[in-house]
């Protein structure tokens, strides 16, 4: 996976709870679907709106086009390496990114963003 195009800061909160959600929205269709389908229309986004009016979204589009689709376990996959990346490599940072997924050795298979809108100025954590 390799993440490029950062943005804006996305407060940790928001990044995390984010993250949590599509995690757990994400195992129900691993479970209901199965791991190994391909996802649905080639695409998955989910937006998670905030009280403040602030939304974080995550969104996967997959390279059917070309012949290569990606299975809900790749973005499963794809969710947690945002999250770990967050975490790990920018020290708990969270950033507006844009990222490619790779499956061993088959190439990249898709690419994805998260991406923040702000409710209003006054919500952004500086
Ligand atoms: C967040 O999403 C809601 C519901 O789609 C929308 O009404 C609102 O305008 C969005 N806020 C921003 C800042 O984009």
């Amino acid at each position: 996976m390799s993440f490029h195009s950062f943005g804006p800061i996305i407060p940790n909160n928001e990044g995390i709870d984010t993250i949590t959600e599509i995690l757990a929205t994400i195992l129900k269709l691993v479970i209901g679907r199965g791991g190994f389908k391909p996802i649905a229309q080639g695409y998955f986004k989910y937006t998670h709106q905030f009280a403040n009016a602030d939304n974080v979204s995550f969104s996967v589009a997959d390279f059917r086009e070309i012949g290569k689709q990606m299975t809900y376990y790749t973005l499963a996959d794809a969710s947690k390496g945002v999250g770990e990346f967050m975490k790990f490599e920018r020290g708990k940072e969270w950033r507006e990114v844009s990222f490619e997924l790779e499956v061993g050795k088959g190439g990249y298979v898709g690419s994805g963003h998260l991406t923040r809108s702000p409710g209003t100025e006054a919500s952004v954590d500086r």
